[in-house]
């Protein structure tokens, strides 16, 4: 007769089943079939009774009876040992698909878990290092925590280092230069003589050492009258110039440019010293040469800088009641004849070339220091014809630029605002 059976009933890897089962084959007349639901409780199967593929059945050798429950839960066993991990099917040679499925949303909850121990147990190591490992870890701590004035201590020496290579000096300067931003660096560096270095590393002969010093100068001037001082008495306005005067790459002479522009500011006697020098000439010369277009606004906008600075101090005479420093500031001012000098030098032509520029804020810084020079080049202006016909194009081209503007409801745009200053020019001009 042909058998069928839907128990497949397998011994089972757990000992505690062990006794109580035993492989079992029993003959079913298909037709009797009446399937039993298990529960997940053990429960006697009568004769004839099937169960559902996947259940647990076992053969009770005590009553003789074959016991049956839900197969999901008992027959699969998890387990780990150590970093093994695995799943038994106690039941069938076989997995389904869903138990592998559940097997491994299994693994995967467990995985942190496993993970997390270790850390702790690491953590707790840690906590409980020896003294001495901790004194060493300490130290190495406090090492690493410098001072700034340490670090300059160690860039100054890395610079000035007989031996270090040319990558190692601009690499000290870098740092350096990050570091003198602030006021108290920029007068350690001075005391420690790295001020010296640097301002005799302008005339190096390796380009990239001197635009790096310049750069580190610059940053190290700016707003630091001490610094200020100490720079032009070390000659470096000299050397700048320099620089500036000769032929030499463009990053170079931006750089330099940035060092005379903080070494000026607010510092007349720096002024004077840089008009004496024939410091208009060597702007004039770099204002001229052809292609210099970011050079020539950033000349134009030092120059501007230096009247407007000057006008300042005179206006804020007229206010405050005025004390001895005012007094010797005014004083020293005065000494700085700028002005003139524009007009001597043909500044009064050189700006309104600005004007051909296609960028906004280049017009404007033009149109800006034409009304600062005005007062000298008022009489040149109303006698040049093609100034007027270009400031009349761009007024007309601000017209509309400005409208616009006003159309997507910006009353005070930078369009109006360029227009402003076109009408005020074109006043004075006429
Ligand atoms: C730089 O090196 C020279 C020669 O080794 C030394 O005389 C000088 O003091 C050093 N300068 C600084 C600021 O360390
Ligand atoms: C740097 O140039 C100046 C002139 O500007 C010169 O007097 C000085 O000797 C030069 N220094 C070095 C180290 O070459």
């Amino acid at each position: 007769p042909q058998t069928h059976s839907a128990l497949s009933v397998v011994e089972t890897t757990e000992p505690s089943d062990r006794d109580g089962e035993a492989q079992v084959d029993e003959e079913i007349n298909p037709e009797d079939l009446e399937v039993f639901q298990p529960t997940d409780v053990w429960q006697s199967l009568r004769p004839g009774q099937a169960v559902p593929v996947g259940s647990h059945v076992r053969l009770n050798l005590q009553t003789g009876e074959r016991e049956v429950k839900l197969g999901e839960e008992a027959r699969l066993r998890y387990w780990h040992s150590g970093q093994r991990k695995g799943m038994l099917n106690t039941e069938a040679p076989q997995f389904s698909a869903q138990e592998l499925k559940e097997a491994l949303k299994k693994f995967k909850e467990e995985e942190p878990t496993h993970k997390t121990r270790e850390k702790e147990e690491a953590a707790v190591r840690a906590r409980y290092r020896p003294l001495e490992e901790l004194k060493r870890d300490m130290e190495e701590l406090n090492m690493m925590v410098e001072t700034d004035f340490q670090v300059m201590s160690r860039l100054v020496k890395q610079f000035n280092r007989s031996e270090a290579t040319l990558d190692e000096r601009v690499a000290a300067l870098l740092d350096l230069e990050y570091l003198v931003h602030q006021v108290d660096n920029a007068q350690d560096l001075v005391a420690m003589g790295g001020l010296r270095l640097v301002i005799d590393s302008l005339n190096s002969s390796e380009p990239l050492l001197q635009e790096n010093s310049a750069f580190v100068l610059g940053s190290a001037l700016s707003s630091n009258p001490r610094v200020q001082v100490e720079a032009v008495e070390g000659g470096a306005l000299q050397k700048l110039l320099l620089l500036l005067a000769t032929d030499r790459p463009l990053p170079l002479k931006k750089k330099a440019l940035f060092a005379v522009a903080c070494l000026l500011r607010h510092f007349p006697f720096a002024q004077r010293h840089f008009l004496q020098l024939g410091g208009l000439q060597v702007l004039g010369e770099l204002f001229r040469t052809p292609g210099g277009g970011a050079m020539r606004v950033r000349v134009v906008t030092l120059l501007y800088d230096m009247i407007v600075e000057k006008e300042l101090i005179s206006q804020a005479g007229l206010d405050v009641v005025p004390d001895a420093s005012h007094q010797e500031r005014l004083r020293q001012y005065s000494q700085v004849s700028l002005l003139p000098l524009l007009e001597e030098q043909g500044w009064c032509g050189l700006v309104p070339e600005l004007l051909a520029s296609p960028e906004h804020d280049w017009r404007e810084k033009a149109l800006r220091t034409l009304l600062a020079m005005m007062p000298h080049c008022q009489d040149l202006y109303r006698q040049d014809r093609s100034l007027a016909r270009s400031l009349s194009a761009l007024q007309e081209q601000y017209q509309e630029l400005a409208e616009g503007e006003r159309g997507l409801g910006d009353e005070d745009g930078y369009f109006g605002e360029i227009l402003t200053l076109l009408d005020t020019v074109l006043g004075r001009v006429r």
